[in-house]
Parts: structure tokens; sequence; C-alpha cells
């Protein structure tokens, strides 16, 4: 029996090392694809739903693109405004119609939870595509994919996650997988924004190498990764918290003086100020190539779900 096929994608924490690697070998075979280069009907007849009731521009084009290489549709919507949830229909009722027009359901939603309730009242695989300050495991495995690309191996990188590691979802998932694949970890935030205590727990039971500092300026050299995130101002209770941390860290060309040659610098994106504009010029810079790598990785994954090899 196929183990991926009907699968839920919910959170990377369902995955082994090897369902990772998997993943990404998958992904590099569909490059070509992703790219434009070469051409595929892998999933002509099959619909995914896109059912998203908070912002994206990255993880939804992605899969859109994903599915329309691969010959597939996409149906859903991008905001609930003109959706039925405008009447207080339910996330459950909701997702009872959608499984039946479509094969694949991807759901990015404000509750952490969310997508888990959804698999529970689905028989068709969920996708993840954020809930809350949940999970993220989509982009987990585009930025494992970008660091396994770009450094030839995730062992053994020392790797800083910056900013907003208490709200940020895109860190509490990707934490988890590089400790499974063994990488120092460096954790940089301000005191207001540490990384969940139940998360650092968790870190520390894998036994990887883990630090915690609210200075940047101390990690610099020492990185041979800097994934750095936007501080969630959406999820801030209080708006006066949100502004006394906005500005909390900066990566410029200064800072980056002391950095090691081929640090590799990403960012899920959307970015808002942590870094100057400046620094996308430099080789250091790997946040774009890191959002175009969502759509083999989205690919390999949706083929995989579907129970299609390409
Ligand atoms: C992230 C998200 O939505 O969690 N964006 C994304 O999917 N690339 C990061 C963010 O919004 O800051």
């Amino acid at each position: 029996m196929d183990p991926w096929k009907g699968r839920d994608i919910l959170s990377i924490r369902d995955f082994s090392r090897a369902d990772i690697e998997s993943v990404l070998e998958a992904a590099r075979k569909a490059m070509p694809i992703a790219q434009g280069a070469k051409t595929s009907r892998s999933l002509d007849g099959k619909v995914l739903s896109a059912m998203f009731f908070e912002p994206s521009t990255r993880t939804r084009l992605s899969f859109e693109s994903a599915m329309q290489r691969l010959g597939g549709r996409v149906i859903g919507f991008a905001s609930p405004e003109g959706t039925s949830i405008q009447k207080g229909e339910t996330l459950a009722d909701t997702v009872r119609m959608v499984e039946s027009y479509s094969d694949v359901i991807v759901l990015r939603h404000p509750q952490e939870g969310a997508a888990r309730l959804a698999a529970d009242f689905s028989s068709r695989p969920v996708i993840n595509a954020g809930d809350g300050a949940g999970q993220h495991p989509t982009q987990t495995l585009q930025d494992l994919y970008t660091i396994w690309e770009g450094r030839g191996a995730i062992e053994g990188q020392t790797i800083a996650l910056v900013g907003d590691l208490k709200y940020g979802r895109t860190v509490h998932s990707l934490a988890f997988a590089l400790a499974l694949f063994g990488a120092p970890l460096i954790l940089v935030s301000p005191p207001e924004l540490e990384m969940p205590w139940e998360i650092v727990e968790g870190l520390k039971e894998t036994g990887i190498p883990l630090q915690a500092t609210h200075r940047l300026e101390d990690v610099v050299r020492a990185a041979d990764v800097l994934y750095v995130t936007r501080i969630q101002k959406e999820r801030f209770p209080d708006p006066q918290e949100y502004s006394r941390v906005a500005d909390s860290y900066r990566v410029d060309l200064p800072l980056l003086r002391e950095a090691k040659k081929d640090l590799m610098i990403m960012h899920p994106l959307p970015r808002v100020a942590e870094i100057d504009p400046a620094v996308d010029a430099t080789s250091h810079a790997a946040y774009f190539r890191q959002a175009f790598n969502g759509v083999p990785v989205r690919m390999a994954l949706l083929e995989m779900v579907l129970g299609v090899r390409g």
C-alpha cells in the first residue's frame, strides 16, 4: 500500500526524517516542470480546493501554480468574504461540502488546530497551509529544500531562527524538522517573543545543540543560515505591545560584515523592515529562491497525497 496516498499534511511532527527526504527527492525531480522547462499532466482531472481564511500570496499562488503545472485545477476562495462563512457557517460544515467538490483541500485559518479539525470532517486529504500560530508544514518542506539544495546537506548546519519565535508558525514547524536532521539551532528573539517553552522542551529532548539569545549581532559570525521572520502583527492582542517590538531586528550590510562568506539568509516572506533591500543583491539572499521552491515542493506533495507518482 502507498503510505502517502490520502495522507493529511497537518504538522511536520507527523513526519519522520525519511518522509521528509522522500518529499525533497520528489521535489528535485519536479523542478524542470516547476520551471516550465518540461510539461506534465500527472494530475489531469484532479481538483484542489483552496480555502484561505487568512491573507496569503506565496502559499496560495504556489499551490495553484503546482496544481496547474501538473494539469490539475483549482477552486476556492482567498478570503472568507463572499462565502457562507459570513452567514455563520461552521468550518466543519464548510469542509463537508468542499470535500465533495474536490480531491484535496488546502486550508489556511487563523485558529490553531483548524486543519486537524477539518481533516476529521474530510475523507479527502487536508493540507495545512498555516493554522494560526500553530504549524506551517509545507513552508517547512520548502525551507528544508532550500537549505538542502543550497548547502548540500541539512545536518550540521548552524541555523539561527530570528524574530518572532512566539507567534511565528513557520519557525514552530521548522525548528522540529531541523532537530530531526541534527542541525544546531540558535534562537534569536526579543524577550517578549521567545519560542514557546513546550517547543523548547521538545527541542531539548532531541539532544541537538541549542542556544538562545536576544542579540542578533552575537550570532551572525557563527551562523550558516539566518532564518529571519516577520513580527506577526496580526497575532498581538495589544497593538502597543506590537509597536514596542516591531523594529527589534534589521539585517543590513553593516551587520553582515562579520558573517561567513557563504551565509544563507532566508525569510518565508512577506518581509516588512527586518531585511534591508540592499541585502537582496548579495550572494547571501536566498529568500526569493526559497519562495520559488514552494512550487516543486508542493507539486511533489500533491502528487504523493493524490497517489500519483510523477
Ligand atoms: C508566512 C505565514 O503565513 O506564516 N508566510 C508564508 O506562508 N510564506 C510568514 C508570515 O506571514 O510572516
